[in-house]
């Protein structure tokens, strides 16, 4: 199919798939109805905070499945790069001179000092601070300080240690542990065209930020449900939303939370051919295990990669406030600061100031079981996913 023609076939088919979301979600607002789950779900305590049991489970979640560690956008350049730590593992993600992505363990191959300084960058070569030993944006060793005195070593056995990497739908996916392989579009599956819609390659960043939050789960609960809009965020994002009505679709383990705005109350009567397919409901898009993809706003997009501490009880998220372009005047860069302003208030004052209360109380006796709702079923899905990736790879050990 000639490009333009396909590009526009796309566009008419996300068009009908906008309309059909905003029919369920009409159908809710109407009736003051929800995606409900088949019954509320028990879960106990203990998957927040046993310390045996959360590593077990970051093992099979995070270590062993490929994570959206970085944009494309962050990285458009060969020798752009980002490093990071994810659940214990030093990472490098760089693109290379060929355009091509790729991951490394950031240890050196000499005595397994950290060559690059956490953060976003760009570096024609690698030079560890210990005793200068340098790697290309390849991996490969390239120079080594007084080499003659250290006597020789075969530099093509030192290259950095190399992680699984694919790119897909202007999102860089890393394997953490090394050795291990996947099949990005198995585990996508059709996800990936809700990926491709959001069109991440051509949106700008504005800007990034880390948060300190509360534990893994009782972080990401909170971006899988809709239930506590109207009571937590009746100052912010709950603004715009209704809450409490949810429109879910799944793709495995990966989820698509559909919202409606307030504004469904002005197409109620309105014909369907009139609606603005884009206006009235506003997407979610959660990619197992850590990434949730938010457009809030119409031209702004919150990308939220949750990452768990060391400890059950602990967090860092990142945020990066997207927009569809660079601010150009006063008036759309103040529509940027209100937009940035406005997440980092619901997430940290709000979601992960509550989370902070869980977590507290995930130190007493007060519960041993927490309930999902019917309403919540997001967030059951999620559980469940946990509870299913555990169950195999107990069947496989
Ligand atoms: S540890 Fe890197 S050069 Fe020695
Ligand atoms: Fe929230």
């Amino acid at each position: 199919m000639h490009k333009s023609a396909a590009t526009e076939h796309d566009t008419v088919q996300r068009d009908d798939i906008m309309r059909d979301l905003t029919r369920r979600a009409l159908a809710h607002f109407r009736n003051g109805t929800t995606d409900q789950a088949a019954s509320p779900m028990p879960i106990e305590v203990d998957a927040y905070r046993d310390p045996a049991r959360y590593q077990r489970e970051l093992d099979r979640c995070f270590r062993h499945l490929p994570l959206a560690l970085a944009l494309s956008i962050e990285l458009p350049e060969a020798g752009d790069y980002r490093a990071m730590t994810v659940v214990d593992v030093p990472v490098i993600i760089v693109r290379g001179k060929d355009g091509r992505v790729r991951a490394f363990i950031n240890a050196c191959r000499h005595r397994g000092a950290r060559i690059c300084k956490p953060g976003t960058g760009h570096s024609r070569l690698f030079t560890c601070p210990y005793h200068a030993w340098a790697y290309s944006t390849e991996g490969q060793l390239i120079s080594r300080y007084a080499a003659d005195s250290f006597g020789d070593v075969d530099h093509d056995q030192l290259g950095l240690t190399e992680l699984w990497c694919a790119e897909r739908a202007g999102l860089i996916y890393v394997l953490l542990t090394p050795g291990e392989r996947c099949d990005i579009d198995a585990w996508l599956g059709d996800f990936i065209g809700e990926l491709e819609s959001l069109k991440l390659e051509s949106w700008s960043i504005f800007e990034t930020r880390e948060l300190e939050g509360p534990g893994w789960k009782v972080a990401i609960d909170g971006y899988l449900e809709v239930y506590h809009h109207n009571s937590l965020h009746g100052k912010t994002v709950g603004q715009m939303t209704i809450g409490n009505l949810l429109v879910l679709d799944t793709w495995g383990p990966h989820q698509r939370l559909t919202f409606g705005r307030k504004t469904l109350a002005d197409i109620v009567d309105e014909p369907e051919e009139q609606w603005d397919v884009n206006a009235h409901i506003r997407l979610i898009h959660n990619c197992f295990p850590n990434l949730s993809i938010s457009g809030i706003l119409g031209g702004h997009c919150l990308v939220s990669q949750i990452f768990p501490g060391p400890t059950p009880e602990t967090t860092t998220t990142r945020q990066i406030m997207l927009t569809a372009s660079a601010p150009q005047t006063e008036q759309e860069l103040k529509a940027c600061e209100t937009f940035s302003s406005m997440v980092l208030q619901a997430v940290r004052d709000e979601d992960y100031a509550v989370g902070g209360t869980i977590q507290a109380s995930l130190r007493t006796s007060a519960n041993h079981e927490f309930i999902f709702g019917r309403n919540e079923p997001a967030v059951q899905n999620y559980h469940r996913t946990i509870a299913r990736l555990m169950d195999e790879s107990g069947a496989r050990a």
